[in-house]
């Protein structure tokens, strides 16, 4: 039986059609992923379902009998329950108070919360589901995984039987999301529904029963998850063969002077623990140095230093010969450092300006731009045009803001600012993370080019196949330290993998 269908549905706006006239189908136990290339409108086809927007025309059925939903609530009450890519939750509440927000209990006949009582629901709901949470911690204190499942257990708690997830699996390490995995798995065990957005087409093929594919506001493919696979997944989203993993050309670049030089960095957070342990780098011009690593071991504190977040207790930081330790981020960007923030939105764009604004942040006093203090508007425009039809940004409005964007072509702005300042050095944190596969693709073959034009790239990040694929050479992370640098072309990812873990050829796990 289809528990959810859609016939027609269709959403506009102003010209622009996001949905066109979507029908989706999905049968009750099963877990659906929706795939698509970012922008392809499948976030507003889920906002639709959950009765956060009012379609402009088509029809919902839930349990093969039609709705109109107004708020989520409505969706809440008809079993349909959704977990946005940004949480919403109170940090300074616990993990129990968050569940219960809005549906406290109360004692018998009072105004008065019983708060026993209260845990001792929750609590049973998170043991029916085995879920890994602490009831009574603070949401400030948890880790984004966790923060995931409190999101999840609130609809759960709501005896919602619909579940839809938006992209849950691209803020999580690869530890999460195998944990995801199994909370999801157990969820359709006992007899759930699941909804769920990915780009990871691994993922598609490790957890989904059927996949709905949507290019440009239409469903262009329907399959049964046995039989397909991820290089045919893609090809349907991106209407052509994509490259899954690019191909690097050889260079020979172990001759090239040295343009970028970290020398002993040390740094301690601000409980005075020490997070980075004397980190030596070196980075040639037109070679791609990969940091690899588990998340958590010093990486984000490594972007924060040589982006100019947080100060160094010792060592240097030097871009050709030249110190620019513990400059301003401004400054070291002025210096010809790029960079590509792990977190988009808190660190790499301004979500209430608009595309325009963002296009140039961060380089509007520079020449081209500016003109005697005054920003030259039309000048701006012409760029953000250019940068548009050059970086393929998928934008409905050149002229909105960049809130209304999908993920992936925000992140497409950051890289197209970045690379159109011209660095000498580049630094790439996460710069896939939560892009669709022909984005990814565009991105790679990006930093590959910026590395046969000469540039220096730091790249960091959490996906080995991704190091793998762009990287010269290979630095590994581990508790704060460089555990070892190895050439891309004499390792493999199982070498890699026991680097991240610690463990080192001389024998033995490292401290
Ligand atoms: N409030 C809005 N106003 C105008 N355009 C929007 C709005 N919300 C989304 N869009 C546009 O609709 C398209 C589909 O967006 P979305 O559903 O978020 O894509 P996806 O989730 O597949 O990446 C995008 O081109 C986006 O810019
Ligand atoms: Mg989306």
């Amino acid at each position: 039986m289809n528990i959810i269908e859609t016939v027609n549905i269709t959403k506009k706006y102003g010209d622009f059609v996001a949905n066109d006239a979507i029908n989706l189908a999905v049968s009750e136990g099963e877990i659906k992923a929706i795939v698509g290339e970012n922008g392809a409108g499948k976030t507003t086809l889920m906002n639709m379902l959950y009765g956060l927007i009012a379609p402009t025309s088509g029809k919902l059925l839930v349990g093969g009998k039609e709705v109109k939903f107004s708020s989520p609530l409505d969706a809440i009450n008809s079993g349909l329950g959704m977990v946005h890519q940004h949480f919403k939750l109170v940090p300074s509440l616990t993990v129990c108070e968050n569940i219960l927000l809005g549906i406290e209990v109360l004692k018998n006949k009072t105004p008065f919360i019983d708060a026993k009582k209260q845990y001792e629901k929750v609590q049973a709901v998170v043991d029916k589901f085995k879920f890994d949470l602490n009831v009574r911690d603070r949401v400030e204190d948890i880790s984004i995984g966790q923060k995931q499942r409190v999101e999840i257990m609130k609809m759960l708690y709501r005896n919602v039987n619909i579940l839809i997830l938006d992209e849950p699996t691209a803020v999580l390490t690869p530890q999460e999301v195998d944990e995801l995995t199994i909370s999801l798995k157990e969820l359709k065990a006992q007899g759930k529904t699941i909804i769920i957005i990915t780009h990871k087409l691994g993922e598609v093929m490790q957890l989904s029963d059927s996949v709905t594919i949507i290019k440009r506001g239409k469903v262009v493919g329907e399959v049964k998850t046995k039989d397909t696979n991820e290089r045919k997944l893609a090809q349907m989203m991106v209407g052509r063969d994509v490259v899954l993993s690019v191909k690097k050309e050889e260079i020979d670049n172990s001759g090239n002077p040295v343009v970028y030089k970290l020398e002993n960095i040390s740094t301690k957070n601000i409980f005075g623990k020490e997070v980075l342990s004397d980190i030596n780098l070196e980075v040639k011009e037109g070679e791609v140095l990969g940091i690899a690593g588990v998340e958590g071991n010093g990486q984000s504190e490594l972007l924060k230093v040589v982006t100019g977040l947080m100060t160094t207790t010792k060592g240097n930081i030097t871009l050709n010969g030249k110190e620019i330790t513990n400059w301003w981020p401004a400054n070291i960007r002025d210096a010809g450092v790029g960079m590509i923030h792990e977190d988009r939105y808190a660190q790499g764009l301004c979500q209430n300006m608009t595309i325009k604004e963002n296009m140039i942040a961060g380089y509007h006093y520079c020449g081209d731009v500016c003109s005697r203090g005054f920003l030259r508007s039309q000048v701006i425009s012409k760029k953000r045009d250019r940068l548009i039809k050059d970086y393929d940004i998928r934008v409905a409005d050149a002229e909105g803001e960049v809130s209304q964007l999908s993920g992936g072509n925000a992140q497409k702005i950051i890289i197209a600012r970045e690379f159109d300042s011209k660095p000498k050095v580049l630094i790439a944190a996460q710069p896939t993370r939560g892009v669709d596969v022909g984005s990814i693709e565009f991105i790679h073959n990006k930093i590959l080019d910026l590395r046969k034009q000469g540039v220096g790239v730091l790249l960091i990040s959490s996906e080995l196949s991704e190091i793998m694929s762009l990287s010269d050479r290979i630095a590994v992370m581990y508790k704060g330290k460089i555990i070892g640098v190895v050439n891309q072309k004499d390792t493999s990812t199982t070498e890699l993998g026991l680097l991240m873990a610690g463990i080192t050829d001389k024998g033995g796990k490292q401290e």
